[in-house]
């Protein structure tokens, strides 16, 4: 399965939502693949911490090397490295990317990454790409690639309007390129069970028949402390609640 986490708008937890279910996923023991294509490299450097390198080629280099000829085509697997985590692979993003984004725009690549994901074939079980706050061409590209999409959604009022425009683009890209994609749902994060406007926000979503997904993950202030150690929260705490959240998600989601 392959999944991109997608929502234009900053900080709603799309990289920390990534890296999250796809450690669970390696934990379980599916073969797993984060693509990270955002160029601030967040999900990069929650999963490999120190090790993060800028020379370390990734998302970047493979779309550069789609810009070249060659019969075979670039391909992904060539760009792509192991993490601390058995099982949890990643192509990393940089800020390349940013330098990159023009001229692929302009050469019409978008449908690159699909195919060299699709040719990486059965080498993964599970793929998550983390795309960056704008609906650009690496965006456009991961929503082609994907046959899953995950919609974080931070509780905020404007978000919750925004997330009328989110729907519609996914359903413009189904209806041009890629109509095998489904939205899995909408992941509610940063939740904050004892207020009442968060509360509400969700019932009404609920209400307007939107996927909202079960359970909403959690506000911890454990996420920072996963950051800074570069460990995803089933690895720095396995019983904490918020990763309790993040397993149930989990399950809910490959049912
Ligand atoms: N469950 C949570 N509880 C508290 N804080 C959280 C939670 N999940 C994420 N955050 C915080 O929210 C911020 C944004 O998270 P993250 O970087 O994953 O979002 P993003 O959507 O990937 O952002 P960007 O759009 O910049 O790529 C981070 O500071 C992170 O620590
Ligand atoms: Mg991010």
């Amino acid at each position: 399965m392959r999944r991109v986490v997608f929502n234009q708008k900053g900080g709603v937890g799309k990289s920390t939502i990534t890296c999250n279910l796809a450690a669970i996923a390696a934990q379980r023991g599916l073969r797993t693949l984060v693509v990270d294509l955002d160029t601030q490299a967040n999900s990069s450097r929650y999963l490999l911490g120190d090790a993060v390198a800028a020379d370390l080629p990734g998302a970047a280099e493979f779309f550069e090397a789609t810009l070249g000829f060659s019969m075979r085509g670039p391909q992904a697997g060539d760009f792509v490295h192991d993490t601390p985590f058995e099982g949890l692979h990643l192509m990393p993003a940089s800020a390349r990317l940013d330098e990159l984004h023009g001229k692929l725009e302009s050469r019409s690549k978008i449908y690159k990454l699909r195919d060299a994901l699709t040719a990486l074939g059965d080498r993964y079980d599970s793929i998550w790409i983390d795309t960056p706050p704008a609906l650009n061409f690496y965006t456009r590209s991961a929503l082609i690639a994907s046959q899953g999409c995950l919609i974080p959604f931070d509780c905020d009022d404007f978000s919750r309007h925004a997330l009328y425009g989110l729907l519609e683009t996914v359903q413009e890209i189904q209806a041009d390129h890629n109509e095998g994609l489904q939205v899995e749902g909408i992941v509610v994060n940063q939740f904050q069970a004892r207020a009442a406007l968060p509360q509400r926000v969700v019932a009404e979503l609920v209400a307007e028949g939107l996927p909202v997904l079960q359970p909403p993950l959690r506000a911890s202030v454990k996420i920072k402390e996963s950051h800074e150690r570069a460990l995803p929260m089933v690895h720095l705490d396995a019983r904490h609640p918020l990763t309790l959240d993040y397993l149930a998600l989990y399950e809910a989601l490959k049912a």
